[in-house]
């Protein structure tokens, strides 16, 4: 379990066990990958950040990954896995969302993207992605780095 916390100086706890906060959660992250490159989409408010959003009535919190990464970036998940999961305790709300790891076979171009403009493909990430504020808050606390590291030593090199 890692314990830091986040750009807006909220607690975050952060697991790669199976379900450590709820079995349930209500929020979902999407680390995608589409030919070789990371497949983030833009926030209007927020930067560059991978898809992800609200699980929404009568959804499994997987269902809501694929589709946030549709209506986001237009990508056709062909291949996911549940990778971790993390909570952010807030001065008034707490958060839990299932962080996956996702393989696009497709990327369609969709009329609109919700609430971003659409997709953007990295090769590689700034060293410096913390103070870089092109990318969202979510993408510059630890949940980033941990998870990415997660990834290289466990799917990534699998
Ligand atoms: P909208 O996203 O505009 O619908 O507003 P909301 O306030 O309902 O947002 P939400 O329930 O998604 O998140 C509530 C608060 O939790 C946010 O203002 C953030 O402070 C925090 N939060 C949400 N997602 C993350 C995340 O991935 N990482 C961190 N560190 N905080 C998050």
């Amino acid at each position: 379990m890692y314990i830091f916390k986040d750009f807006y100086h909220n607690t975050v706890e952060l697991s790669f066990e199976k379900h450590p906060f709820s079995a349930n959660p209500k929020h979902v992250w999407v680390i995608s990958r589409y030919n070789d490159q990371w497949l983030l989409t833009d926030h209007q408010r927020r930067g560059y950040e991978f898809p992800g959003g609200k699980v929404e009535e009568g959804e499994t919190p997987e269902e809501a990954a694929k589709r946030e990464v549709l209506e986001e970036t237009g990508g056709i998940v062909s291949k996911i896995n549940y990778l971790g999961q993390y909570r952010v305790t807030g001065r008034d709300k707490i958060i839990i969302k299932n962080i996956y790891f996702a393989e696009i076979g497709e990327l369609l171009t969709q009329n609109h993207y919700f609430e971003t403009n659409g997709p953007v493909l990295i090769n590689e990430f700034p060293p410096n992605i913390k103070k870089d504020r092109r990318y969202s808050f979510i993408m510059r606390d630890e949940v980033f780095s941990h998870s990415l590291n997660y990834l290289k030593s466990s799917v990534l090199d699998a």
